[in-house]
């Protein structure tokens, strides 16, 4: 396995033409494509174009290599990865698919983005309470979590990391507490997946759910769902299609047996072009490593961070070793957020604001280059 200091980070960069017009820092909003990734999305492309689906059989053997890829990324075997649309259809599955009774309630917090709100609120229709956590000033706190289960409280779905501070929630701790009551344990992995090391099992998770084009480095409209074999026998799968049964190729026999394993959660026919670059992707991840990806993003963060505070940032993302992530975000006491994005957008820099600062979100091929053009921008917009 590499470590962070035998793998040449500025040949990684080379993969990235983004970097020859931006310094992007927005991969917690949509990330930019390596050549790996588009070459290999062209490629299946063009096999489309030349032969259709003649030879279906060999793109169904790749989709099964990346599922076992995303499988190999997340720690799990790969009956338990499903391809889905989004990270939303994952959330869903796993709100709908949870064997609740009326008067049950679910715990979520007040950090999440609305992918892990609605499927939850939407319960409601059947009698089911969201229970909404307060962050405190930005930190989503253990106790209070504890303090809003009780009997009654059957799941328990939270961000990996926090998408407007970049947070980031202790999974094993937040597991064992599911695990001790019995819980389902639901995580929104978008924005950590690709950039940090994910064990599901050691997490205790039942469902993760992420889309491609974050921190996976991947395209849109491509994600998966990782749902564990324990629960599954459980489980009421609301979007049971053609592609959920043991014999999706028996046409007219219809017979409603679902499949074992997570590719139930696959109701039709699947983003054929998108797991070509997904899968490319995350096999660059796994042949980096995953621990010196994870290593190499935490160590920009931490310079980054550096080199923002000597320029007299606030840094308003917590930097505790545990809680810290690629997601860094910041004000500058003169200048509203929103104005020094501008700012900052006009000299190269792409970034974003949430929560009321700006966030700047790294990933491996980011360098210190790219921060020293952040840190000359703000030095023009202080003056
Ligand atoms: C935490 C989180 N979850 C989910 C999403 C997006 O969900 P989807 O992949 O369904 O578009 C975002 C997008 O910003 C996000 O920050």
């Amino acid at each position: 396995m590499n470590s962070v200091s035998s793998v040449d980070w500025s040949l990684v960069r080379t993969r990235f033409p983004v970097v020859q017009r931006h310094v992007y820092l927005n991969h917690a909003g949509v990330s930019p494509l390596g050549t790996h990734v588009t070459g290999a999305m062209r490629a299946a492309l063009h096999r489309l174009e030349c032969d259709g689906a003649a030879d279906y059989r060999s793109f169904v053997r790749r989709i099964e290599e990346v599922r076992e890829a995303l499988g190999r990324l997340v720690g799990a075997a790969a009956r338990d990865i499903a391809f889905l649309k989004n990270t939303t259809q994952g959330l869903i599955i796993a709100a709908e698919s949870i064997p609740w009774q009326a008067g049950d309630n679910c715990v979520i917090t007040d950090l999440e983005f609305p992918a892990n709100v609605y499927p939850w609120l939407h319960l409601k229709r059947r009698d089911i309470e969201t229970r909404i956590v307060p962050a405190v000033e930005g930190r989503i706190i253990v106790d209070d979590l504890v303090a809003a289960m009780d009997r009654r409280t059957r799941a328990l779905a939270i961000s990996w990391v926090e998408f407007s501070t970049g947070f980031r929630n202790n999974l094993e701790i937040l597991g064992q507490l599911c695990a001790e009551r019995g819980i389902f344990f639901v995580v929104d992995a978008i924005q950590g997946l690709g950039a940090l090391q994910m064990k599901v099992a050691q997490c205790g998770i039942d469902f993760l759910a992420a889309d491609g084009h974050k921190f996976l480095l991947g395209p849109e409209g491509c994600g998966l769902l990782y749902c564990t074999d324990s629960p599954k026998a459980d489980l009421r799968p609301t979007n049971v299609g053609w592609g959920s049964v043991v014999n999706p190729d028996d046409y007219l026999t219809y017979d409603l047996t679902l499949k074992d394993d997570a590719s139930r959660f696959e109701e039709g026919s699947l983003n054929v072009v998108g797991i070509h670059g997904l899968g490319a992707s995350v096999e660059y991840f796994l042949q980096l490593g995953p621990p010196a990806i994870e290593e190499r993003v935490l160590g920009l963060s931490d310079l980054l961070v550096e080199k923002l505070q000597a320029a007299g940032a606030l840094i308003t993302s917590s930097r505790a070793t545990e809680e810290r992530s690629p997601i860094v975000c910041f004000n500058l006491a003169s200048v509203p957020p929103d104005e020094v994005q501008r700012r900052l957008r006009a000299a190269g820099i792409v970034c974003a604001v949430r929560g009321g600062a700006v966030r700047l979100s790294l990933h491996m091929y980011n360098n210190e280059d790219d921060f020293d053009r952040v840190i000359h921008a703000l030095s023009t917009i202080a003056d």
